[in-house]
């Protein structure tokens, strides 16, 4: 397919190899006039704000990739099919399912399970396993080593919904050893897969389905840092 796509109305070339992905669009509005120079916004379709600019002289895009795993699904594969993105880094938000991963930790996302049917499209004969790029994840837990930040390594839950009628569905993971639960990663994972690209969800600890605990609005912003610093600092 040709630029622009259905979704991103960026021409060839306006989008950098490594694409930092929130959910929200206004959050990459946020990243790109906090943490980047030069930025040029190359997307508004559905609001859906993307920017590139350079972060210590790296060029890095970022752009809202929305909630849930149709949405990222649209933008990571537009992305790197059509615009040649070799890495999209989500940074994004989940809820603690594991007692020794609490609000405000960062959690690398090796892998994501998930409840999704998302991997019904490959038609396989078995069970894919959503895994993140080892080179990623790996230079993600360095730099939060270096950098004093609590950060979790392991696999998520990447959930179709928010609101679950099965009330013992989070009990059953937790017995899996799923760490945190999100809406996106896996969808994100096996795109990056079926492309030969790279991808990883870095998340912060914003509530906890084990305490009941949740970060208010202030908490959130600083643990989002801890985040950043870990994402732009893997980029390149
Ligand atoms: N569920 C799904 N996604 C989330 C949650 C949650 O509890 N918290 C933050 N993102």
């Amino acid at each position: 397919m040709s630029t622009p796509t259905p979704h991103i109305g960026a021409k060839a070339g306006e989008i950098a190899k490594t694409v930092l992905m929130p959910g929200d669009p206004l959050r990459a509005k946020f990243i790109a006039e906090t943490f980047l120079e030069d930025v040029v916004q190359f997307n508004s379709v559905r609001n859906m704000f993307g920017y590139t600019g350079t972060y210590r002289g790296k060029r890095i895009s970022v752009m809202g990739g929305g909630m849930g795993m149709p949405s990222i699904g649209i933008y990571s594969y537009e992305l790197f099919n059509f615009y040649g993105v070799d890495n999209i880094i989500r940074i994004g938000t989940a809820g603690s399912m594991n007692e020794n991963v609490k609000v405000r930790d960062v959690v690398i996302a090796l892998g994501a399970s998930t409840n999704s049917n998302y991997a019904a499209q490959y038609c396989l004969p078995g069970t894919f396993a959503p895994i993140a790029s080892f080179d990623l994840a790996s230079a993600a837990a360095a730099v939060a080593k270096e950098k004093n930040i609590n950060a979790v390594v392991g696999n998520i839950l990447s959930s179709d919904t928010f609101y679950c009628a099965d009330q013992t569905a989070t009990e059953k993971w937790i017995s899996m050893g799923i760490l945190a639960v999100e809406m996106e990663a896996a969808a994100l994972y096996m795109n990056a897969a079926q492309a030969k690209k790279s991808a990883l969800c870095l998340l912060t600890i914003s509530d906890s389905l084990i305490t009941g605990e949740s970060l208010s609005a202030e908490e959130r912003q600083l643990s989002f840092t801890d985040m950043m610093e870990i994402a732009l600092e893997i980029a390149e």
